[in-house]
């Protein structure tokens, strides 16, 4: 195994805590400019980072806290301005730029993770985001309400317990797919369930409870996907899909959903 493969293999997602050590700037510095070298569409970057500093802002906004966080927006608001400067017509926007500018925004932000375990730094990612209030987020962060969505922030640091082995993964059957999509047999879907369950294997979420208590894909789809207050949950679907509908990457005539009861 290679360098670059090692450390994309020793990936790992913190959960214990990051320890208070500050990154340097330089290697702040690496991480953005590593992250800024994915591919993107139209080599639009249709991007933007905001980098947080403040532990009590990063705690408040996106649940946890390390040294750094990475907050990564689809943002087409440079290339707006930049149409907007040389008097050009600017048609971005809706559905299709969307998903290509989450794709940009994604690849960057994995390559960031990348670039920092490559210098020792942990991460860990994180959707909290989009489980708070949306607005405030939005306004704490000056982000324009047109035009960017806070898609995924990377909180960035060094780990409390370092050196834990990096988790399992499925890598064949119903994950890779040669030539066509191929459904799984029933007996290849038995051996996926026993594999989450088996030690050595070190799948899944590490909130499982004690395997011998439960099967870890019934204690997946009867706790962990269940939610907890359905009525908040169909608000929280409402709020993101008017927030994208207000940035302009959700147009109303192609449907809304219904109003929570
Ligand atoms: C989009 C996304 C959102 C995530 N959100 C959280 C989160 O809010 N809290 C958390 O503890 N882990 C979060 N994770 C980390 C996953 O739980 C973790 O990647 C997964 O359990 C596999 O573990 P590993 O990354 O250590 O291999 C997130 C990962 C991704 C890609």
């Amino acid at each position: 195994m290679n360098e670059t493969l090692r450390t994309i293999h020793s990936l790992r997602s913190i959960h214990g805590g990051f320890t208070t050590q500050r990154i340097d700037a330089a290697d702040l510095q690496a991480i953005l400019e590593a992250a800024v070298r994915a591919a993107s569409a139209s080599a639009r970057q249709s991007y933007s980072i905001i980098v947080v500093d403040d532990r009590a802002d990063m705690k408040e906004y996106l649940q946890y806290v390390g040294d750094k966080a990475l907050i990564f927006c689809v943002d087409y608001n440079r290339l707006a301005d930049t149409a907007a400067y040389l008097q050009q017509p600017f048609g971005c926007g809706g559905l299709t730029d969307f998903i290509t500018g989450s794709t940009d925004t994604i690849l960057a932000a994995q390559t960031a993770a990348i670039a920092a375990k490559s210098l020792g730094i942990d991460s860990l990612f994180t959707n909290s985001i989009h489980r708070g209030d949306l607005r405030q987020f939005y306004a704490k962060f000056n982000l324009p309400g047109q035009r960017c969505f806070p898609l995924i922030a990377l909180i960035l640091g060094y780990a409390v317990h370092p050196g834990q082995p990096s988790r399992g993964r499925l890598t064949g059957p119903g994950i890779i797919h040669h030539g066509q999509y191929r459904q799984l047999a029933a007996a290849e879907t038995g051996q996926i369930v026993a594999a989450y369950d088996r030690p050595d294997q070190n799948m899944g979420l590490i909130f499982r409870p004690d395997p011998s208590q439960s099967r870890y894909f019934d204690w997946f789809y009867k706790v962990w996907c269940k939610p907890k207050d359905p009525a908040q949950a169909e608000r929280k679907q409402l709020e993101l899909y008017q927030v994208l509908q207000t940035t302009g990457f959700l147009d109303n005539k192609y449907g809304s959903p219904a109003e929570p009861g």
